[in-house]
């Protein structure tokens, strides 16, 4: 990707200019001139996009006489944002989400606070298979309007990109139904949010091995055969990703093998849910087969971290995990100093962690997990991207990349983390 210089030549294109911008937290991956620090910023900047791609970033006052809808010889038609000197950043990509549920599990949860765990209650058909009852028994527009409410509530605080995972279904019928109301949440989203610039860009992932569903317990190869055999043909070009939970009490590592293996076949690029709750060997698994993100990793060893390092497989953390479960958070620190991309998600689900909120997610791992605000900054944006396959696209403000933005309520993005609990995301901005 290639860098434009600071001073916007005349021919540049541009449909919309986003005008003063207090502090734009760009994220580039490469140098851009005039943005300093590790997350190359430029105060009182401006940025041009044309079609939905950024085609210009610079200093406000370079781009005066290039981009005023009223001096002769500007380009006509153009839409002019004036950002009220906020500061904007990449829109968060939250790449790993259980968004499509029915249902709620307050009981379990405060039934855990005294002290039942979760993998008890996951034994005695509780857990996931709560959830999954709850979502056999809801009809499409329900789930469809559940899971919109939701997404709403990510959009008001600064999400751009979700992925989202089915598995409460554990069945053909009701997997296919969670796959297409993930489907039809994405053409909603072009639909209703285009013209109001604020459209989520939705990734659908089918997680048929999250759990044994009940009326297959006493034979479980023959669940883990219909998922290979029947779901994952069916669902080519439904879900772009398939994932595994592989865990003592989910999916073998060779039931994960096997499901994964042939996912890769038919071309679905792979996620893994691994070493949680134990080490179950999933990160050796996801470099194995070189997935594009492990996803947990409570429990990886610092072999398994050199193998995910070597395969280029993202490492992405979910503290919302250990904030609801009450289990020890496992160390950012460790997994950047081996030298690994680090994403950062919030596992929305009703279980573990029922937060939609990207920021809380920050404030967790840098409270809790020692990471930094401009590491934590990284990987809820450009390493969220990489979670996804996707940092070509988004997830930084760079020359080529999509209009996918943060408005922010506040000053200096110092305060992030900072000023904590509350929402500082005043809007999204997305131009398609
Ligand atoms: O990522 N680990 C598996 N799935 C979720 C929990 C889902 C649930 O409890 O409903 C997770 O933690
Ligand atoms: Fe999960």
């Amino acid at each position: 990707m290639t860098q434009e210089s600071s001073q916007p030549p005349a021919t540049i294109l541009a449909d919309t200019v986003i005008r003063n911008i207090g502090q734009l937290v760009t994220l580039a991956q490469q140098p851009i001139a005039g943005a300093t620090g590790p997350l190359q910023i430029i105060n009182h900047a401006a940025l041009a996009i044309h079609q939905g791609t950024i085609t210009w970033i610079g200093s406000d006052d370079e781009s005066e006489p290039f981009f005023q809808p009223d001096t002769p010889g500007s380009i006509p038609d153009i839409t002019l944002i004036d950002a009220e000197g906020a500061v904007i950043t990449p829109g968060f990509v939250d790449s790993h989400t259980h968004l499509v549920f029915a249902g709620e599990r307050a009981e379990e949860f405060h039934l855990r606070r005294s002290g039942v765990s979760y993998g008890e209650l996951l034994a005695q058909g509780r857990g996931i298979l709560t959830t999954m009852k709850a979502t056999r028994e809801a009809d499409a527009d329900t789930l469809m309007e559940l899971a919109s409410a939701r997404l709403d509530t990510m959009r008001n605080h600064g999400t751009t990109t979700v992925e989202i995972k089915t598995g409460y279904g554990l069945n053909m019928a009701t997997e296919e139904s969670c796959l297409r109301v993930i489907n039809q949440l994405s053409q909603q989203e072009a639909t209703v949010h285009r013209h109001t610039h604020n459209e989520l860009r939705i990734v659908p992932t089918f997680l048929g091995a999250h759990s044994v569903p009940p009326e297959y317990k006493e034979q479980r190869a023959k669940y883990v055969e219909m998922v290979i055999a029947e779901m994952l043909p069916a669902f080519v070009g439904l879900a772009r990703f398939c994932d595994v939970f592989c865990e003592r009490e989910a999916f073998t590592l060779e039931e994960s093998r096997n499901i994964l293996t042939r996912a890769k076949e038919l071309g679905y690029q792979l996620k893994i849910h691994a070493d949680q709750l134990s080490p179950s060997g999933g990160s050796r698994l996801a470099a194995e087969l070189g997935a594009t993100s492990a996803d947990h990793l409570d429990y990886a060893d610092d072999a398994d971290l050199d193998a995910l390092r070597e395969a280029g497989v993202v490492a992405t953390l979910l503290p919302g995990c250990s904030h609801t479960l009450r289990t020890a958070y496992p160390s950012a620190r460790r997994l950047i100093d081996r030298g690994l991309h680090v994403a950062l998600a919030t596992d929305f689900n009703p279980g573990t962690s029922y937060c939609e909120n990207m920021q809380m997610m920050l404030e967790l791992v840098m409270s809790s997990m020692g990471m930094t605000l401009e590491e934590a900054l990284m990987a809820a944006t450009i390493n969220g991207a990489r979670a996804l396959a996707l940092q070509d696209q988004i997830g930084s403000i760079e020359v080529g990349k999509q209009c996918e933005l943060t408005f922010w309520s506040i000053r200096d993005y110092h305060e992030i983390g900072y000023h904590f609990g509350v929402n500082l995301v005043r809007s999204i901005l997305v131009v398609r």
